[in-house]
């Protein structure tokens, strides 16, 4: 399945559904953060130093009268990654062609789609750590000089039929530079980490959402919700719609910094932004493992999640914000995530803050 707009991470039905945590949007929430998404480089907030690079090639591939070189972003989900896809095309004046990994299974997909695209259109492939090996190789040669070589036949009289395909950027988007291969990884000419979000931009992401929405919000309202949405845009705006209902039926509709509160508070949504799983995460590493080292295998299947949801999704944020860290033996609690859960922690507990 392709689209002209792509709609993020592409992620199995769980228990997450629903909770702040769900690493893709869902259908609905696709329409609403479609009509959010920032449209040029001026209206992305934040990320500074990867917006200021891009703003550099953008220009000089348009002076060139080329196409902008390859791109790979990698962040965890909801950071900007799809945004920064259309936007790239948008400014190039360009058009945007979006499909994920898991999605094209055959050479003949990625066919299908190259032989369509116009002289310097982007193909945005989200999840592009989950091509088929056979998929992924077809598309070295595309990436570096245009040619897509599809088999023909079995055994010895097996041939290769080989396609032009115009000029294009390719845009890949991963939750980890990580699970790519080597080999396509180097044949990307602009690679961009985004980061979690600092309060500050948050809030004006926070602040530009109401705005749109024609939300009447207070701005110590704004900066609650800023302040516990796990430092992520998506998550940002996921808390601002559900807070706007609360808003709706007990205070005429005003974001006030105690509605603000009380309606996080029903959501889950703890005052450093943890919501239940992460504190479902941070209650098994304390209580199960000792506060670890433990592995990520075994932590996931202690809170029956998928091992890619602990690693992508859950625990950079926790690792980020010094309530759990990575060591080589393992996933160990910091005195932070023994405070949070208000437990006494054991006297040799490693401090990050
Ligand atoms: N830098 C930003 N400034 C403003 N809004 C943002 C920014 N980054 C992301 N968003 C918002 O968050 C939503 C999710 O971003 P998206 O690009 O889909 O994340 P990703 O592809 O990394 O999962 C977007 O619809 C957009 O409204
Ligand atoms: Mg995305």
């Amino acid at each position: 399945m392709t689209g002209k707009d792509g709609s993020g991470e592409a992620g199995g039905a769980s228990a997450r559904e629903g909770s702040v945590l769900a690493p893709a949007p869902k259908d609905e929430e696709v329409q609403f953060e479609r009509h959010l998404r920032p449209k040029t480089l001026d209206e992305f907030v934040g990320q500074e130093a990867l917006k200021s690079n891009l703003r550099v090639f953008i220009e000089a591939a348009r002076r060139r009268g080329e196409p902008l070189d390859h791109c790979l972003f990698y962040s965890p989900p909801g950071l900007g990654k799809t945004t920064l896809a259309h936007i790239i095309a948008r400014e190039m004046g360009v058009n945007l062609r979006s499909t994920s990994g898991p999605t094209i299974t055959r050479p003949g997909d990625l066919a299908a789609i190259l032989t369509d695209l116009g002289k310097g259109d982007v193909f945005f492939i989200d999840e592009i750590h989950r091509l088929t090996p056979m998929v992924e190789e077809s598309l070295y040669p595309v990436m570096e000089d245009c040619n897509l070589y599809i088999a023909t036949g079995k055994g010895p009289g097996a041939s290769a039929l080989k396609l032009s395909i115009e000029r294009f950027t390719l845009i890949g988007a991963t939750t980890r530079a990580g699970l790519l291969t080597g080999p396509l990884r180097d044949r990307f000419g602009i690679v961009g980490n985004l980061n979690f979000y600092a309060l500050e931009e948050l809030d004006a992401i926070v602040k530009r959402s109401a705005a749109i929405l024609g939300i009447p919000m207070e701005a110590e309202g704004g900066r609650e919700i800023a302040r516990r949405c796990r430092a992520t845009p998506r998550i940002a705006n996921r808390l601002l719609r559900r807070v706007r209902d609360f808003a709706e039926v007990r205070s005429e509709g005003r974001i006030t910094g105690e509605l603000a509160r009380f309606a996080l508070e029903r959501l889950e949504v703890d005052p450093d932004g943890l919501d239940a799983l992460d504190r479902k995460l941070l209650q098994a590493l304390v209580t199960k493992f000792a506060g670890g080292p433990v592995g990520a295998d075994n932590l996931a299947i202690s809170i029956s999640e998928e091992m890619d949801t602990l690693t992508d999704v859950i625990e950079p944020f926790l690792i980020q914000s010094g309530f759990m860290a990575r060591t080589p033996r393992g996933r160990v609690a910091t005195k932070r995530a023994y405070e949070h859960l208000g437990l006494k922690s054991p006297s040799q507990t490693l401090e990050l803050l």
